[in-house]
């Protein structure tokens, strides 16, 4: 009797082991990807928009569109992000499209912002705008020429392409209640982290931060006591009302479009007193909004690119194809 256990106890063995390792594969969790998964940043609002494929788009073409009215059935849509604007006045040379695919990377990875790209220009160059297309972001493609005159060594720089931004921003709200938003002065040549974007998105009225690689030193910032701006850490001329550089502040939209008059000036502007002049017109150092931990960290940089070396290119063309870098 025992031994006839045993034998169909050895027959139904394998087909208990099958049944078991069966059940165990059905219910094990799929296995991990090979690859690693990708990076979910904390400051886009749909990773699904910064992939959108790369296509063709109008100089003011929003590509999110589209992913927005996809949500529009979503029970509990997420509450509106105010938008960042972001003005850039650029020109051409030989690492303006290399400056810019470095922001564009940037930009790309930052829920509803918008880029405006201002070009110091008498018309829109074929290189902005195609690349503008191609970049997958929502932008404005203004441009407007430093008149002659201004383009000399020790003048500041980009005062009109600055103020086009401000005359396109005040004008696309004249007639509309403002929608939250935030606007930054984002030269192209600068390094941004994406952090930044996160601290100004909250900006009530005017905010600032420390700005790295600045004035002569490795950093600027505006010294806080107590949550209020009483001071600046810089080491070039600290009389400035406000020392601080460009890339050091943002301004609420409803500031930019009640105080119309506020401007970049050329009369009587010194280069690096540019951002004091401005700040002057529509706030107050008492009123500043330090962010970045209470302006202790630093998360943009200026950086500078240095001048390319382009002493062996050929006077004429030479190569056999035309190739835009
Ligand atoms: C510093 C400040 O960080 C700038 O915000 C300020 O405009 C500038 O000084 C000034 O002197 O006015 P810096 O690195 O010396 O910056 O200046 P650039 O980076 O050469 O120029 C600032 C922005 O203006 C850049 O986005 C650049 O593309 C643009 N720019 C420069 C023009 O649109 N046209 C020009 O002829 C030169
Ligand atoms: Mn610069």
């Amino acid at each position: 009797m025992k031994s006839v256990l045993f034998s169909r106890f050895f027959i139904l063995l394998p087909w208990i082991l099958i049944v078991i390792i069966m059940l165990d594969v059905d219910t094990r969790r799929p296995a991990p990807p090979l690859t690693p998964r990708p990076y979910f940043s904390p400051y886009a609002a749909s990773r699904g928009a910064a992939r959108l494929p790369l296509r063709r788009g109008s100089p003011d073409s929003d590509p999110r569109r589209g992913a927005q009215k996809r949500n529009e059935s979503r029970p509990q849509p997420e509450p509106r992000l105010p938008t960042i604007y972001a003005i850039t006045p650029t020109y051409s040379r030989p690492v303006q499209k290399a400056e810019l695919t470095r922001l564009a990377n940037t930009f790309r990875q930052v829920a509803q912002l918008h880029w405006i790209l201002v070009e110091d220009a008498a018309a829109r160059s074929e290189l902005v705008s195609r690349f503008l297309a191609r970049a997958g972001l929502p932008s404005t493609h203004l441009h407007v020429p430093t008149p002659r005159r201004y383009k000399r060594p020790g003048l500041p720089r980009a005062t009109e392409q600055r103020n086009a931004g401000l005359a396109w921003l005040r004008q696309r709200h004249q007639h509309q209640r403002a929608q939250p938003g935030v606007l930054f002065f984002a030269d192209d040549d600068n390094t941004y982290s994406l952090e930044l974007f996160q601290e100004m998105r909250t900006t009530r009225k005017v905010s600032v931060w420390p700005v790295g690689l600045v004035g002569g030193r490795r950093y600027e910032r505006p010294l806080v006591e107590n949550g209020r701006v009483v001071g600046w850490y810089t080491g070039w001329r600290a009389d400035r009302p406000f020392a601080i550089d460009m890339a050091g502040f943002a301004v609420s939209l409803q500031v930019i479009l009640s105080n119309p008059k506020a401007v970049f000036k050329r009369r009587g502007s010194q280069p690096g007193m540019q951002e004091s002049d401005f700040l002057k017109q529509i706030t107050t150092v008492e009123e500043l909004e330090p962010k970045a931990n209470n302006c202790t960290k630093v998360l943009v940089w200026h950086t500078r690119t240095e001048k390319v070396n382009l002493a062996n290119e050929p006077k004429y063309h030479l190569d056999t194809v035309k190739i835009e870098v």
